[in-house]
């Protein structure tokens, strides 16, 4: 039999009968567990019994999730991280290894821009960037012998533009390298990177994934039919002896994780050596937040919809991105990709002076002030000071980000009090006088 998502999301990956019949998924609090004799700590250490030997490396409440989200994507494998900002990390890391390219866009995270600007490159990995990224033939002219990802991503952070999945997979696979998409801002429910051709999908599970914005986490997933055996990937085919059999024979990622190679390497090196496990408390929160996705986010995108149409109508407000916005440009791609909603993050342009702004911001009763999105509160921040200072001009240039952008993050609340709460905030902001006026007096 196979399930839907909103089975899944509360089942898979958990057989009480294997956890002394708990209803709710033990939290497995311990550092290591008991080899039983030396024979068997034998066949733990060369990977041919498969049971957990220390949770920096498993633990059956992280696994129960890994499992679930595996699960809920139809994927291979997938492993869970101590942070969104890990799983972006270690992807890269994983996928490039030294003297590798990364060919992605300048719409990203700020903290994924940062960590692509200083730190991947100081580690050997260099980052190619499109510049516009609505022009997917760019993506097919910035690729280079030594490119080994595309990495994208889905809903893009604040802006909610949206890349054609299709045409950027079908350019990453003719070159033989996998795209790896973020696809933190749409969550698993609202779209599957991998039904698109992706080959890898990471997550902060920080965020709607989880929902309650009380855990910080991440997550890879893998497709499980991107070959890394091409040629581009020697450093999946390379013996090691971490990976030795029983007899002491070195084995290759390939050969022992064949199924899932890329969270088989993840986990065996990076998660092994750097060491961002997820702690099994965390583990058990994002798979309370998990069983709930579905009805938060489709409450999220109605919220998300109906202050859309307050903010188009309002005269504080200069623009509104979000897809289904008026005249947005990625209405069509949303049409296609985002059946059941594009999200809940949306940003407009605030039609004030810079006091005003900061008026606007300290006013909100209901949306809170904070660097977080997909809580089940409803959030706001200026990203270019905040989320996103880390971007040069340049990079702000490339993604349209001014000063005068507010970022929403909707909620759970009631939609009539959220427009409530921007309508007073901006009559606070705007008392001395309102946005028409402040034009007038220029
Ligand atoms: C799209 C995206 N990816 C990754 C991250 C990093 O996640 P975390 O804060 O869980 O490390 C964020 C955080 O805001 C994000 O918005």
């Amino acid at each position: 039999m196979s399930f839907e998502f909103d089975t899944l999301k509360v089942q898979a990956g958990y057989e009480a009968s294997q956890h002394n019949n708990a209803v709710s998924v033990p939290i497995y609090q311990t550092a290591a567990f008991t080899l039983g004799d030396s024979y068997r700590a034998d066949r733990l250490f060369s990977f041919s019994e498969e049971d957990p030997i220390y949770t920096r490396l498993s633990n059956p409440t992280v696994d129960v999730l890994e499992k679930r989200i595996a699960a809920l994507h139809g994927a291979a494998g997938a492993i869970a991280l101590a942070s969104g900002m890990a799983a972006v990390s270690y992807t890269l890391l994983n996928v490039a290894g030294k003297g590798g390219h990364i060919l992605t866009t300048a719409r990203l995270y700020g903290g994924t821009v940062d960590s692509f600007g200083h730190l991947l490159p100081d580690l050997g990995i260099q980052i190619d960037i499109v510049e516009n990224p609505d022009d997917t033939e760019e993506f097919r002219k910035k690729l280079t012998p030594d490119t080994k990802a595309i990495f994208i991503e889905s809903l893009t952070n604040p802006f909610a533009t949206i890349p054609d999945f299709e045409v950027i997979a079908q350019i990453a696979h003719s070159h033989k390298i996998p795209l790896i998409v973020d696809n933190t801002l749409a969550t698993p429910y609202l779209f599957n990177p991998f039904t698109y051709g992706a080959d890898i999908v990471v997550y902060s599970a920080t965020k709607a994934f989880s929902g309650h914005g009380n855990v910080i986490a991440g997550v890879v997933v893998e497709s499980g039919k991107f070959n890394y055996d091409n040629g581009n990937f020697p450093h999946f085919e390379k013996p090691l002896w971490f990976l030795r059999d029983g007899q002491g024979k070195e084995r290759s990622i390939l050969q022992v994780f064949p199924d899932i190679p890329f969270t088989g390497r993840l986990r065996a090196v990076h998660l092994n050596y750097l060491g961002a496990a997820l702690s099994p408390f965390d583990a058990y929160l994002v798979l309370l937040g998990l069983e709930t996705i579905s009805e938060r986010v489709d409450k999220q995108v109605s919220n998300t919809r109906a202050v859309l149409q307050y903010l188009e109508k309002t005269e504080y407000v200069s623009w509104v991105r979000y897809p289904y916005a008026e005249g947005n440009p990625y209405k069509i791609l949303a049409d296609r990709y985002f059946p059941k909603g594009a999200g809940s993050v949306l940003s407009f342009g605030f039609r004030g002076t810079d006091e005003q702004k900061r008026k606007f911001l300290a006013s909100t009763k209901i949306f809170g002030y904070q660097a977080n999105i997909g809580d089940a509160r409803s959030l706001i921040i200026n990203p270019a000071e905040t989320t996103h200072v880390e971007l040069t001009q340049e990079q702000r240039e490339l993604v349209g980000l001014g000063s005068e952008t507010i970022r929403l993050s909707l909620g759970l609340e009631s939609a009539a009090d959220l427009i409530a709460d921007l309508e007073q905030a901006f009559i606070v902001a705007f008392e001395l006088g309102t946005a028409v006026e402040d034009e007038e007096n220029e």
